[in-house]
């Protein structure tokens, strides 16, 4: 059972925890789909302000939606379209403050109002995006950018 709930009150020990849980979670296991299942489900219990959590996958140069968190989403997303298909397309993480600011944005949950999408790569490769919504504009800052990308250094390492 896992019932141990991380504090996100101080935010670099939220994500020191949150690293930790995750590593703990995810070590040994070498099913991708169980692996992103639980990132996803761990990430949206412990981060405050999120209304989408999941992951898009590289399924032959399109992204397909992965395991997640939140409403039903866009199912395909071409590479360079939206933000998470920017991030594919460049391999660089995506912090937008203002969603509708963002040329191509796809809304697939109207709540949403900013977005974090950090690009999962391995052996130059890129396996899937971190997908992360919230309803609230610049909810995501460098803090919770550096988080997540360890987040993504993890999951590089099993998916
Ligand atoms: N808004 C994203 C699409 C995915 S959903 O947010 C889950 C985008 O523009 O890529």
């Amino acid at each position: 059972m896992y019932d141990h709930k991380i504090d996100a009150a101080d935010k670099k020990l939220m994500y020191r925890d949150l690293a930790t849980a995750l590593r703990g979670l995810v070590e040994g296991e070498p099913d991708s789909v169980a692996n992103m299942a639980n990132a996803a489900a761990l990430i949206w219990e412990t981060l405050p302000g999120l209304n989408w959590a999941g992951f898009y996958r590289n399924v032959g140069g399109e992204l397909v939606v992965g395991p997640f968190q939140g409403r039903p989403a866009c199912i395909r997303i071409k590479f360079g379209e939206g933000v998470c298909g920017v991030a594919a397309e460049t391999r660089q993480v995506q912090r937008v403050d203002d969603v509708h600011a963002f040329p191509g944005h796809i809304a697939c949950d109207s709540a949403s109002n900013s977005e974090l999408v950090v690009p999962i790569v391995r052996d130059g490769e890129l396996i899937a995006v971190l997908d992360l919504d919230s309803p609230t504009q610049a909810r995501f800052d460098a803090e919770d950018e550096a988080g997540c990308v360890a987040l993504g250094d993890i999951l590089a390492r099993v998916l």
